[in-house]
């Protein structure tokens, strides 16, 4: 049995992922989606709903196991003695010195972790968590770009967050 990990910061889950997700789970016996942390990002979505998010996409996918991890991926990937490898998606060039990089790191921090690449699809190479949600908080369209049942949510969310950060910059201009 081959068992693989896919690892995100998922903030939201996107039409991209979902594809790397879905073709990943015929490649493998079983598919490990896991949340993690970028200490350098800023994220919209907490883990909690970033898993519920992730989950909702996933129903009815049967060989498909979300989790979270605080922590490095190379010291999950020990705790775990069931995941063969890693899975990346890549979308075009741009991404791929930052994920040779991280490919690298996570070999040398536990060498039993080898992560294996798969190109994006034509018609999702475009589609990152950022534009997604710059789209919502514009109030755009997002049907193209996130699966259709966590639309109102995402949308719900992230004009709610740019409403609160317009918001607090007009206070700090003395607007309001
Ligand atoms: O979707 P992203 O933001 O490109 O995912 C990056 C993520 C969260 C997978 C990466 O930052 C990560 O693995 N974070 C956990 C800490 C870690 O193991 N970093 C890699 C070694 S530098």
């Amino acid at each position: 049995m081959k068992t693989a990990i896919y690892p995100g910061s998922f903030d939201p889950v996107t039409n991209g992922h979902l594809d790397i997700i879905r073709r990943a789970s015929t490649m493998f016996d079983k598919l490990i989606v896991v949340v993690l942390i970028n200490p350098l990002k800023n994220y919209s979505f907490s883990i909690p709903e970033r898993v519920a998010l992730l989950t909702k996409v996933t129903e009815g996918m049967r060989n498909i196991e979300i989790a979270s991890y605080d922590g490095l991926l190379a010291d999950y990937f020990k705790q775990r003695a069931d995941i063969d490898v890693i899975v990346k998606g890549l979308r075009a060039t741009s991404d791929f010195e930052y994920e040779f990089q991280m490919a690298h790191t996570n070999k040398d921090l536990n060498p039993r972790a080898e992560t294996v690449f798969i190109p994006a699809s034509a018609n999702t190479t475009f589609i990152s968590s950022s534009m997604v949600k710059q789209v919502a908080m514009f109030g755009g369209d997002l049907s193209k770009y996130v699966p259709a049942v966590i639309h109102e949510e995402i949308s719900v969310k992230l004009t709610g967050e740019f409403e609160e950060k317009r918001r607090a910059a007009a206070k700090k201009r003395g607007e309001i």
